[in-house]
């Protein structure tokens, strides 16, 4: 199986991790040899309740049982979808109530980018350095990584790039800016907070500017930090919110929420604003009610903070220099990207699942399924801690 996966499915890097997988269930993951995995990585923060989760089973099995795909976006009233964006609603402060669910993170990113420029009439965008959005064209435009974009160029014009937290740059927020697009915590660029009240001062900029906030909670947010939304920390509500990866429980997903009023630009001028065959597909949307539903439900959000304290007792260590982020979203610091990669490929070998982040080499990635439990995380910590200690031993002679 490995050969072919090596030789028909296209890949992105020359060393894939290549484990082959049998199946899942809870926070573990299993192999073809049957050798178990603590999954510390959740699918990059896409499957918030862990694996083949009963609920979410037994939603999509539900609607697997009634229809599949049967209409082009927003043309049907279909359950599962309008139930999700009700729900969503219920839970998101005032203007956001209206969500456009898509197939995937970055489409999500292009429909909020379409938006802001169709309810501005301006063109100008102002993203992050180290920003990551996604991968088609607009939203890798507002990638603040150029070398990952430099062989796709040209890409979207009138782009501009901020630091991240610094607050002079947010001079250049002005009245011919369409947008301003952060991630309410930086991912890729090593799980960076905002700090210093930013987001409001970035709020307050673009209320005086007239520039339409987007706020990038595809991996921060539905609990991952310890409230629903990312945003809900930092006493900053977005004008277009985005959301996906872990919305879906497990299917892929993305969505943009705005007010009513800022939506229905995309029914007019131009009419389909913004169309698409499978967004707000019953399976999916199913899938993210039956999460979104459990995740509200349940104490899952509040214990998401206990479990972070648990995370920051265990995993002190001499090579840990910092621990990055919030909640269930953690960066692990070590002193060099060689240090980093051991301890993802060893752990590998020991049965945890760790992963790196896409812009910060030294940095190491531990977002697990909000279910984990606390013996689960005394056990990774357990695993991360002796191979740490194996390296500095290793060091030392
Ligand atoms: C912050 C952020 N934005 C956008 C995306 C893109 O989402 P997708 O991979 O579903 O297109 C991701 C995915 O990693 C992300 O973390």
């Amino acid at each position: 199986m490995k050969e072919s996966f090596l030789k028909y499915q296209a890949q992105t890097t020359p060393h894939p991790l290549a484990m082959e997988i049998s199946h899942a269930d809870g926070s573990y993951i299993y192999d073809t040899n049957k050798k178990a995995y603590l999954d510390f990585v959740a699918g990059v923060s896409a499957c918030p309740l862990g694996h083949n989760h009963p609920k979410v089973k037994a939603a999509i099995q539900a609607q697997l049982n009634k229809y599949l795909h049967v209409m082009v976006y927003g043309e049907y009233v279909q359950k599962p979808a309008v139930e999700l964006t009700k729900l969503l609603a219920k839970h998101l402060p005032y203007p956001l109530e209206k969500t456009y669910l898509t197939n995937s993170g970055t489409e999500a990113i292009e429909g909020a980018l379409k938006l802001a420029k169709r309810a501005t009439g301006r063109s100008e965008i102002i993203a992050a350095n180290k920003a990551y959005h996604g991968n088609t064209m607009g939203a890798m435009s507002v990638m603040g990584y150029e070398e990952r974009k430099q062989a796709f160029r040209p890409l979207l014009p009138d782009i501009k790039f901020i630091e991240f937290n610094n607050e002079p740059d947010l001079n250049y927020i002005t009245n011919k800016t369409a947008c301003v697009i952060l991630e309410t915590i930086q991912g890729g660029a090593g799980f960076i907070v905002p700090s210093n009240n930013y987001l409001q001062k970035v709020r307050l900029k673009c209320n005086e500017t007239g520039t339409l906030l987007i706020l990038d909670e595809i991996q921060p947010g539905v609990g991952r930090t310890g409230k629903l939304f990312g945003f809900e920390h930092y006493n900053c509500i977005p004008d277009i919110l985005v959301t996906g990866k872990g919305l879906g429980g497990g299917l892929p997903i993305g969505a943009f929420t705005a007010s009513g009023e800022l939506m229905d630009l995309l029914q007019d001028n131009p009419k389909l604003g913004h169309i698409t065959t499978f967004g707000g597909h019953p399976l999916i949307a199913a899938s993210a009610l039956a999460t979104l539903q459990e995740i509200t439900e349940s104490n899952l959000i509040p214990k998401t903070l206990e479990k972070e304290k648990l995370f920051r007792k265990l995993l002190k260590h001499q090579l840990i220099q910092d621990i990055r982020g919030k909640g269930l979203m953690l960066a692990l610091m070590l002193p060099s990207a060689e240090i980093a990669n051991e301890l993802v490929l060893e752990s590998q070998n020991q049965g945890l699942i760790l992963f790196w982040l896409l812009f910060e080499p030294k940095a190491v990635r531990i977002t697990p399924p909000l279910t984990i439990s606390e013996e689960e995380i005394i056990k990774g910590c357990t695993i991360i801690s002796n191979i740490l200690d194996d390296i500095l031993t290793k060091q030392q002679h």
